[in-house]
């Protein structure tokens, strides 16, 4: 989880009326876990939800309710509250709050504060499908996203009152993900990035298939840093057990040539490929159609494999590739390998994953090479390494061509 952004910021937390209150106890601990001091600001709605002595001691701050509120030296809460703010942030953000905001009005503290605030806004919308779909809150939304507003969410899924659709509110992780991208510079704002992250599986039959030790972490990773950086993210994923990055879309693949396929759809749109994936080098020429079965006479099945596309090599060798990066896990000699490996796929970057290979742990140590020499970069947590290497990758990128 990205945290760097966050260390240091001073956030105003609006909370307005309904049941999503509760994610909010989650994001005001995630946000300073992350090094964020969190300043809660509570309408009337909202303490029917959750309280503010739950909310104090998440925050480890006094909660704001009242504009009438003594404790505020001047007496101006709704000026002194979001003075030092970098940002305001209202989650969860009702119909009525949203209403609210789009007509400038200031009847309680957080609508007060809004108004009269100096900084970003962002809204998480939480609400009924019926009410987000309602052409009233649709103006609204259209109005604040034109008033330069963030609008975070709303997901899509079951809601507490029993229907499925629109509305309901991002789930606290995903919150703090949009609010750190917020945060992050927009290194790549405009460019499109597609990826791919994880093994592939090469079936032998129908339950069986060779596959490798990819978790798909570092990939996912870097798709994150990558949208946080500004970047339009398109994730081909292999088969892994992990949750798509707020922004990101993706797309699963199971075998290595429906990841050559998936990326040869998209390629041509893209100005950054990351081939990520522990694509598997081979495949079983005919996998068998049924499950194959032990026979009495305990013959043991054969194989011919044959070779997968290299998916990296294919996007270099294009007329007009995307700027090309490449992955090398090396169990051995990664210095001779990973240089004589970028020069064989002919990309201009290719990262070397240093050490014993790292499949699944949380930490890597990397070396970059190119044409005019290697670089090695500190040991560090992959999310952490994942935005270096989007800062790297976007200090070498070529201007974007009129042609591409
Ligand atoms: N790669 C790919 N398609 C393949 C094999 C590899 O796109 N069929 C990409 C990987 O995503 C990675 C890079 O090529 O970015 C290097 O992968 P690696 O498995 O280290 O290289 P191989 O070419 O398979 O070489 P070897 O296994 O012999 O070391």
């Amino acid at each position: 989880m990205a945290t760097a952004e966050l260390a240091g910021k001073h956030l105003v937390l609006g909370m307005t009326g309904g049941i999503a209150c509760y994610k909010i106890a989650e994001l005001t601990r995630l946000l300073t876990k992350a090094g964020a001091t969190v300043q809660v600001v509570m309408t009337e709605a909202a303490t029917q939800f959750i309280t503010p002595v739950t909310m104090q001691a998440l925050s480890g701050r006094p909660v704001y309710t009242s504009q009438w509120d003594g404790r505020v030296p001047n007496n101006m809460a709704h000026i002194d509250l979001s003075r030092e703010a970098d940002a305001i942030v209202i989650a969860p953000a009702s119909t009525d709050f949203l209403a609210k905001l789009a007509h400038g009005m200031a009847d309680d503290l957080l609508s007060t504060l809004c108004v009269a605030r100096d900084c970003p806004l962002l809204v998480v919308p939480a609400m009924n499908r019926q009410m987000w779909q309602n052409p009233a809150t649709q103006r609204n939304v259209t109005q604040l996203r034109a008033d330069g507003l963030q609008v975070l969410g709303p997901d899509s899924g079951p809601q507490a009152c029993g229907e499925v659709g629109d509305g309901r509110m991002l789930e606290a992780a995903a919150t703090y993900e949009a609010i750190a991208s917020f945060f992050s510079p927009k290194i790549l704002a405009g460019r499109r990035v597609l990826l791919t992250a994880g093994p592939t599986f090469e079936p032998l039959d129908p339950v069986r298939g060779i596959t490798n030790r990819s978790s798909g972490k570092m990939g996912f990773a870097l798709a994150r840093a990558a949208q946080q950086a500004g970047a339009e993210v398109h994730l081909v994923a292999g088969p892994v057990a992990l949750e798509t990055p707020w922004g990101v879309f993706r797309e699963d693949v199971q075998t290595a040539q429906q990841m050559h396929d998936a990326v040869m759809r998209s390629v041509a749109d893209a100005d950054i490929f990351i081939g990520v994936a522990a694509v598997a080098d081979w495949r079983a020429d005919h996998a068998s159609e049924h499950k194959i079965k032990k026979t009495a006479e305990r013959t043991l099945p054969t194989f011919t494999f044959v070779e997968n596309p290299d998916i990296l090599a294919t996007v270099a060798k294009l007329p007009h590739p995307p700027f090309a990066v490449g992955f090398a896990a090396e169990s051995g000699d990664l210095e001779v390998h990973g240089e004589e490996k970028r020069a064989r796929k002919n990309v201009p970057l290719l990262i070397g994953n240093l050490g014993p290979l790292t499949f699944g742990l949380d930490d890597n140590e990397v070396i970059l090479f190119e044409a005019s020499g290697a670089t090695k970069l500190p040991r560090a947590d992959k999310q952490t390494l994942a935005r270096t290497l989007i800062a790297e990758i976007a200090k070498r990128l070529p201007e974007p061509s009129p042609i591409r």
